[in-house]
């Protein structure tokens, strides 16, 4: 069901735990299954100097956690930024289509963690207002869809 690079990820976390005093953190949580994850990340010079995962959640959470952190350290907020939610799954080759929901929730850190950023740092805000205003309106989207999803029957943990 899980390709190799899922299994490996799974297995041996990268960058797990959360950075003291952390530049930014970003907190999401599955709206499909109230699985949740906490991003934190370090900023130097505009880049992700430092990335880091904790995620209570299921095999694919966690891979894709892991994965995140790798894809986004050393990478300018803006290319952080960039980093779509499909990027994170095909960057492991793929996910079962039932663990596509899992996979979301990555990416939605990495952009909280990214927006929390620049929402306490002024003067990095100004230099990228664009980007905290395109950030703000997909954290908020992510946040409805997150209270919205906490009807829905969980088809998790599989
Ligand atoms: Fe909850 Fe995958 S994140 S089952």
């Amino acid at each position: 069901m899980y390709t190799d690079k899922v299994k490996d990820h799974f297995k041996n976390p990268r960058n797990q735990g959360e950075i003291e005093g952390a530049d930014g953190v970003g907190d999401v949580g599955n709206p499909v299954c109230g699985d949740m994850m906490r991003i934190t990340i370090k900023v130097k010079d505009g880049k992700l100097e430092d990335v880091r995962f904790k995620t209570f959640g299921c095999a694919a959470a966690i891979a894709t956690s892991s994965m995140i952190t790798e894809l986004a350290k050393g990478k300018t907020i803006e290319e952080g930024a960039q980093i779509a939610r499909k990027d994170v799954a095909n960057a492991l080759d793929g996910l079962p289509p039932i663990k596509m929901h899992c996979s979301n929730l990555a990416a939605d850190g990495l952009h909280a963690a990214i927006f929390d950023y620049l929402g306490k740092n002024e003067a990095a805000r100004k230099a990228h207002q664009a980007l905290y205003d395109d950030l703000k309106a997909r954290v908020t989207k992510a946040k409805k869809e997150e209270a919205e999803g906490h009807d829905h029957e969980s088809e998790c943990h599989t």
